[in-house]
């Protein structure tokens, strides 16, 4: 039975896990930052085509996913990028294209991930993220965040997306931890329930305050924004 929970945040405490692992796009890395950054001169709805563009993103990999074609994250969103400008017929040239994927490779961290990283000392901390590896590693250098990250897991070595468990198990095998001894942060709710599906504990990082609607794969706790992560754990 499907219980209907409408709450926008919750907080419980949690027991301390043993490690976290951190979701990449839309959770420590901002991907409307890479639009805003750019510099391409282009006409249109950014804000949409931004939008679209990510939206398509997800898409794909959940597309690719089920037809069992593994293009790899880089790929897919080219392939994203040059449907959304089509669609919205915003007249971008191939070199302004170039550039918003070039940007793609420095996308800005979110403060709240900044402040929350910086407080984990004692705890191990990864990345498990659909970006390719050279993405993530361009992102993570970029951001400097390479020295907090004991991991940072492509699901590119399963040749498959989120939400596979078989992606999510690159996750316990990297830290040779089961996954109840592991919480998963994403700000995206799919990837929080994929990986409570799979057994990991889970917070849900809701920035935009969107609604909750319970589908019995609850987050165990829900936060606002990644600085309040350190306070719910002991
Ligand atoms: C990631 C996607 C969900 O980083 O944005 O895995």
């Amino acid at each position: 039975m499907i219980t209907i929970t409408r709450r926008r945040f919750w907080c419980n405490v949690v027991d301390m896990p043993k490690a976290i692992l951190f979701d990449a796009y839309g959770t420590i890395f901002d991907v409307h930052s890479v639009i805003r950054n750019a510099g391409a001169d282009i006409a249109g709805d950014l804000d949409a085509l931004s939008q679209l563009w990510r939206r398509k993103q997800l898409e794909y990999t959940w597309l690719h996913a089920l037809m069992e074609r593994y293009e790899d994250f880089w790929q897919l969103t080219w392939a994203a990028l040059r449907s959304s400008v089509q669609q919205l017929s915003i007249p971008a040239t191939d070199a302004q294209l170039e550039q918003l994927m070039q940007s793609y490779l420095t996308p800005d961290v979110f403060a709240d991930a900044s402040v929350a990283l910086a407080q984990f000392h004692a705890l191990p901390l990864g990345i498990l993220s659909n970006g390719s590896p050279s993405m993530l590693d361009s992102a993570v250098r970029h951001g400097n965040l390479e020295s907090h990250f004991a991991h940072v897991i492509s699901v590119d070595s399963m040749g498959t997306y989120k939400p596979s468990p078989r992606v999510y198990a690159l996750g316990t095998s990297r830290f040779k931890l089961p996954a109840d001894e592991i919480l998963f942060v994403s700000s995206n709710l799919w990837d929080a329930e994929g990986a409570k599906s799979f057994g990991y504990r889970v917070c849900w990082c809701n920035r935009s305050g969107a609604e909750f609607v319970s589908r019995n794969l609850d987050p165990d706790f829900i936060v606002a924004g990644l600085h309040q992560l350190p306070n719910q754990l002991p």
